[in-house]
């Protein structure tokens, strides 16, 4: 069965609740008819209900960019997968680099910061794998390399490891079901998006662990986006490589306009071509 291109929409820590549910109202009809495409936004927090709202009757899902892996609780500041379903959350992002520490741009002077804050590991990226699939939530896990580790040669081993990791104790069946995103940690937010053929060649690599690990079932269900500096302008090469099924989008999708022209690109190559 050709599997279904999904593009997602990461706002991250950016736009308040009147701005979130503006952007949506702005989105919605400009890609009203599109098909073949599933489409997700994923707003901050505080605005997840109103954006649920606005999206209304729409084909688009939402997402939580985060979540913790207990059911409720003790847990200052934190949200649990009940509170991501009671606002209508399908989907959840688990295990960005940004949550795991690992950031592209280390001129930042806050995230070597927030790098001791969050500190996501593939150990608790497993946890909340586990906790999201237990409540019926998509997860979107996030794996990619570090410039570093890209020029040691050992981006092939480290996306494996992380995807071996996060889906530590999860079924095929599952597995199947998910979603993945290979963000090289270089290319998010820097404009250097990775070279399409290289992108897609680690979306094979990542694939080809999950065939190892869980078997032919589960990669072939498996999809499995690219993220890092996706625009309008290079979706058309990224989306259309052969193992690449949609993007996970950071700053485009903070434009209605060029995240409607990043879903109408992966629709039309839906359309033409059947990935399987
Ligand atoms: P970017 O972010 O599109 O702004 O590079 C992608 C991501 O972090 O998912």
């Amino acid at each position: 069965m050709a599997r279904i291109p999904m593009i997602a929409g990461n706002w991250k820590m950016n736009r308040t609740v009147g701005e979130a549910a503006s952007l949506v109202k702005e989105l919605l009809p400009r890609i009203q008819g599109v098909g073949g495409v599933e489409v997700v936004v994923c707003p901050p927090a505080t605005a997840l209900h109103v954006v649920q709202g606005a999206l209304g009757g729409s084909d688009v899902a939402l997402g939580a960019q985060d979540m913790f892996w207990a059911d409720w609780g003790a847990f200052t500041g934190l949200l649990g997968p009940p509170m991501l379903l009671d606002v209508g959350c399908r989907y959840v992002i688990i295990g960005h680099s940004e949550r795991r520490g690992r950031f592209g741009k280390p001129d930042e002077s806050l995230k070597p910061e927030a790098a001791r804050v969050f500190g996501d590991t593939d150990a608790s990226v497993n946890l909340k794998v586990k906790a999201a699939l237990r409540h019926g939530l998509v997860p979107i896990m996030c794996v990619g390399e570090m410039l570093p580790e890209r020029e040691d040669g050992r981006t092939d081993e480290v996306v494996s490891g992380q995807i071996r990791a996060g889906l530590a104790d999860v079924s095929p069946e599952a597995v199947a079901g998910i979603v993945l995103a290979y963000e090289p940690v270089w290319a998010i937010g820097t404009g250097m998006a990775c070279d399409t053929l290289e992108a897609n060649r680690v979306t094979a690599v990542i694939r080809k662990t999950v065939r190892d690990t869980f078997g032919a079932d589960a990669a072939e269900g498996v999809r499995i986006q690219y993220g890092g500096s996706v625009t309008d302008q290079n979706a058309h090469d990224l989306i259309s490589q052969p193992e690449i099924d949609g993007a996970l989008v950071g700053g485009a999708s903070l434009d209605a306009c060029r995240f409607a022209q990043i879903i109408q690109v992966a629709s039309v190559i839906a359309k033409n071509t059947r990935k399987s």
